[in-house]
């Protein structure tokens, strides 16, 4: 079927895919869109929606001195983060969406949601953006289509994600071998005739729903990135650890970074932490110890295979960086500074400042007055905050100075340790050494942290949030611990990555943070490179190795020996306080908990001397 749009417009362009053509159609008799858009990924095409998104007021341009090409968006309110209770895993069975995800017959939630669908992207374009994830030159790309009515969702795709006609190209080339993952994305808000848009269209009512069986998202009432920009954590976390499973392989919710020692030596980390917990950050680490030297190469996802040579090595998919605004500055990231000051960005929810600059708490040289997230004045003695704690900032990978080489490679970097990690004032030690693959998964499964903005919902909360992964996990957590030791089981465990656990989020009495974070984590890094290599001294505790304070490079460092201590420090009274939680926990998954994970917790409790 072909709509009367295809032929009115003359950017519909269209493919001989006729698998993918076929779903564009039906997508478009459902959703009636007044015209239809394949994107290119031109320079040209950029500037015309950039346009567009200024003519509808989403967009203000910023000024082009202090970045240029880039645009300044506010969202409704209302739509400013994931929406955890919204999310769906619609797995066949139900028991595949396991304890921890929301889930629906997906006959019954495709009903519910062509009912949404239907019309509802009258008096709008829809788009079809073709993206891959990762690299269209891997052995077998990992194409998507998303189709969107939001300019917004196109123009940010094309910051995170590799989009446009030589992707489309490549579809082709494969004809009906070419699998890709089929993405609607809709904000649900048709226009009526001569009705005029809002700045941030999106609906009250929003579905994100995942369909594991058929590799396929549907969303829908959301412009919000993690909500609406599907090839990110829908596709390459939710649908590819689904995928991941069935071929062996961990799709994580982790940064890769590249460290080199001041003797040359080359390591690949991998971290995974919560949602605005400090991986962007990590990724693009400034070291403050003389000699050691970080590249990035990915702050978000990582891809994991086992190589021919038994080593895990690691993929970014992206192409951009989705981070948290605030608290980003000169000091803690200069990296990402630079990035952004380049221009060709989306800021999302911050202030603007009178010279059309961005602001946002935590960046240098406050403005006397601004407008804040919401529109409104904004000065220094405010009593609301300028910008939304999960606004974000979009921007080109590329731009980064410290994109590592490897980043190109579609084989990716072989990985040589672990970091978990999550936010938590108290119990957990600044750094933790797990005894064996094993014991660092249950560490990931029983990893712990305080809610953040990133997701709707009460902020400050503890809870487990495995491998970082609650969100995004697209099947059933038991099985997803399995997955974790039976990929550990077959390989050789010398070659595995040792796995760590880190906080850098520990208060003091007064509340303050104990560890002064961001660049100063270098010397965590060096402590755990110095363990691979048995250099580092530790001790042994119920939880795991932690450093002896003599073993952690502290030279320089502006911090008490009490203090250095206190951030170290394991009480056993916390840990004991902790092992119903863990067990709380641990009860959902009923007989889908690997027996390797009940033994490592009896572990636990014995050495707590815990009944
Ligand atoms: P991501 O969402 O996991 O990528 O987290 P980000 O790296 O964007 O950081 C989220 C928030 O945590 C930001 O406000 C950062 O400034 C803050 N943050 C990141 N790393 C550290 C750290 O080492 N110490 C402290 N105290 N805050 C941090
Ligand atoms: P992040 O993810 O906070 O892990 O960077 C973005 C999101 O929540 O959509
Ligand atoms: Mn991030």
């Amino acid at each position: 079927m072909t709509t009367e749009a295809t032929h009115t417009d003359q950017r519909a362009g269209g493919t001989t895919h006729a698998g993918l053509q076929a779903w564009v159609d039906e997508v478009a008799a459902m959703t009636t869109p007044d015209h239809i858009e394949w994107v290119t990924g031109s320079d040209a095409e950029w500037t015309r929606l950039t346009e567009k998104l200024v003519e509808a007021g989403t967009f203000v341009r910023l000024n082009e001195e202090k970045k240029p090409n880039s645009f300044y968006a506010a969202s409704d309110p209302t739509d400013v983060a994931r929406v955890e209770d919204r999310t769906y895993i619609c797995s066949v069975d139900e028991k595949d969406s396991g304890p921890t995800n929301n889930w629906m017959d997906p006959n019954e939630m495709k009903d519910l949601m062509r009912g949404l669908y239907a019309g509802c992207m009258k008096g709008r374009t829809m788009y079809v953006i073709p993206f891959v994830m990762g690299h269209v030159e891997a052995e077998n790309p990992m194409f998507g289509v998303e189709i969107t009515d939001s300019e917004y969702v196109v123009v940010s795709m094309r910051v995170m994600a590799r989009t446009g006609v030589n992707v489309l190209r490549r579809i082709e080339e494969l004809g009906e071998n070419a699998k890709y993952v089929p993405a609607l994305h809709s904000v649900g808000a048709p226009l009526e005739p001569g009705q005029q848009d809002v700045k941030w269209p999106c609906n009250p009512e929003k579905y994100i729903v995942q369909f594991p069986e058929e590799r396929m998202i549907w969303s829908y009432g959301s412009g919000y990135g993690g909500n609406a920009l599907l090839g990110k954590k829908c596709y390459s976390l939710r649908i590819a650890s689904v995928m991941a499973r069935d071929e062996g392989w961990l799709a994580e919710h982790m940064l890769i970074l590249k460290l080199i020692s001041p003797e040359q030596q080359v390591y690949y980390i991998a971290a995974a932490f919560p949602s605005a917990c400090g991986k962007t950050n990590l990724a693009m680490l400034a070291p403050t110890i003389p000699g050691w030297k970080v590249e990035t190469l990915g702050d978000d996802i990582a891809w994991m295979r086992f190589g021919e040579d038994g080593r895990l090595y690691a993929v970014n998919p992206e192409f951009g960086f989705f981070g948290v605004a605030p608290g980003t500055n000169e000091h803690t990231n200069p990296n990402a500074m630079k990035t952004i000051n380049k221009g060709n960005s989306v800021f999302t929810n911050v202030a603007l400042t009178d010279d059309t600059d961005i602001w946002w708490e935590g960046l240098e040289n406050t403005p006397a007055h601004a407008t804040s997230w919401k529109g409104q004045d904004w000065t220094p003695d405010s009593e609301e905050l300028s910008s939304h704690a999960n606004s974000r900032y979009c921007t080109p990978i590329e731009q980064c100075d410290i994109l590592a080489d490897e980043y190109y490679d579609p084989k990716g970097v072989p990985i040589s340790a672990i970091f978990f990690g999550g936010r938590r004032k108290t119990t957990v030690p600044l750094v933790t050494e797990s005894r064996d693959w094993i014991h660092g998964t249950f560490m990931g499964a029983t990893l712990s942290s305080e809610t953040t903005a990133a997701a709707t919902g009460a902020v400050g909360v503890v809870r487990r949030d495995p491998m970082a992964m609650l969100p995004f996990i697209g099947y059933n957590a038991g099985d997803y611990f399995q997955h974790w030791i039976n990929l550990g089981k077959d390989a050789d465990a010398s070659k595995l990555p040792k796995i760590f656990y880190v906080n850098w989020f520990r208060r003091d009495e007064e509340g303050a943070f104990l560890w002064p974070g961001f660049g100063e984590n270098s010397r965590v890094l060096k402590w755990a490179i110095e363990r691979l290599e048995g250099k580092a001294a530790a001790v042994e505790t119920p939880i795991g190795h932690v450093p002896t304070p003599e073993s952690l490079d502290t030279s320089g460092l502006d911090m008490s020996d009490a203090d250095i201590a206190a951030a170290l420090k394991v009480d056993p009274e916390e840990w004991k306080a902790e092992i119903p939680q863990i067990e709380e926990w641990f009860a959902k998954f009923g007989d889908t908990l690997p027996t390797q994970l009940q033994v490592e917790l009896d572990g636990l409790k014995a050495r707590l001397g815990v009944e």
